[in-house]
């Protein structure tokens, strides 16, 4: 097996929508930091969307979200210079691994997936799609096609590169050694708490802050955030352990001190809910301006998601090109070299 000269990362997200804190904390950190030791490839992943959502009003939604996602990932310091930004329907190639991965998994094995009885119990969906049912196996075509090692994720997504595992350790014993078995990363905070206090931000439950959103509303949504219920007056003693506020101030507050100060008085019942979340609002705000002020700069250039697109696209195809070829390979699917040859020479770019 050719060995990269630097191991790869994959991941990305599906443009359903902004990104938040949580996918801050649980990938997005790790991407920018990573970014340099890696080659990274950073998924676009719109066709994942038609999952759960084929319907035509909802993809008329999907461009805008995927500007809004490509620069969401600019903007909080992913170079598009060294990492790739792709957008998943553009690449052909992904469509012929997820098929033959197909063949490698059984149906039970793929309904065991516990992210399918959430997504199918959270929207109600009785019996699911092939396509459903078969999102990890797109999404290990995604990873493997690119033969990468590492996927950060949030906690919620190990159980896919598990699924990705599973097919390189099934495909490498069938055919040979050809995929490295990728490990998920997953982010020091795994599952961030929502602002009503559900386990988990997310944008369906509408309990979320966006890097995008501005002070006014960042300020808002710390000031409505739900604290320790059984605290009824600024003069009780309160919780702190679980509590969101701090769970927040202990992620995003950098002054140490400020935070055990206000657990101290907080415990003793001397400070009061407003005072916390307004020193919160404040850790908060300072964070996000950064990544705003430079979301600015980057809406000052009409051309820029695209052509990040392109460029990211054209290399992820490569990549995906040449994975292809010791797929075939190893699977002994190269028969018919001269069918082939001439048949890419006539038409179809995509063989
Ligand atoms: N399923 C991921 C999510 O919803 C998005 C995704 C698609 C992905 N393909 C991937 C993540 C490959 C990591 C690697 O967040």
């Amino acid at each position: 097996m050719a060995t990269p000269l630097r191991n790869r990362i994959l991941t990305g997200d599906r443009p359903t929508g902004k990104l938040h804190l949580g996918h801050y904390v649980g990938t997005l950190e790790n991407r920018v930091r990573l970014q340099d030791q890696y080659e990274c490839f950073f998924i676009v992943a719109d066709l994942h969307t038609l999952t759960t959502r084929p319907e035509k009003d909802v993809i008329r939604e999907v461009p805008a979200n995927i500007r809004n996602l490509v620069l969401d990932e600019l903007s909080v310091g992913i170079d598009p210079a060294t990492s790739h930004i792709y957008l998943q329907s553009m690449v052909p190639e992904v469509t012929v691994f997820y098929l033959l991965f197909g063949m490698l998994v059984s149906v039970p094995r793929l309904q065991r997936v516990p992210t399918l009885k959430d997504v199918m119990r959270d929207l109600e969906i009785h019996t699911p799609s092939l396509g459903l049912l078969s999102y990890p196996v797109l999404q290990a075509a995604d990873i493997l096609m690119v033969r990468a090692n590492l996927v950060p994720v949030g906690k919620d997504q190990s159980s896919h590169v598990e699924v990705a595992r599973e097919f390189v350790r099934r495909f490498n014993t069938l055919y040979g050694e050809v995929f490295p078995e990728p490990e998920a990363l997953i982010g020091e905070v795994p599952t961030l708490v929502g602002t009503d206090g559900q386990a988990k931000m997310s944008k369906s439950l509408d309990n979320a802050i966006y890097l995008s959103d501005d002070a006014t509303t960042v300020e808002r949504k710390v000031m409505g955030m739900y604290t320790d219920p059984t605290r009824l007056r600024a003069t009780d003693p309160g919780h702190v352990e679980g509590n969101p506020v701090f769970i927040y101030h202990d992620i995003f507050n950098p002054d140490k001190d400020e935070v055990e100060d206000l657990k101290r008085r907080y415990r003793l019942g001397q400070v009061g809910d407003v005072e916390v979340k307004r020193k919160l609002a404040r850790a908060l705000n300072a964070f996000l301006e950064p990544i705003r002020e430079r979301r600015r700069e980057l809406d000052q250039q009409p051309e820029l998601v695209e052509d990040v697109l392109f460029h990211g696209t054209l290399r992820v195809r490569q990549e995906a090109q040449a994975t292809l070829e010791l797929v075939r390979a190893a699977m002994g699917l190269d028969y018919f070299p001269e069918l082939r040859a001439r048949l890419r020479e006539g038409s179809s770019k995509f063989l």
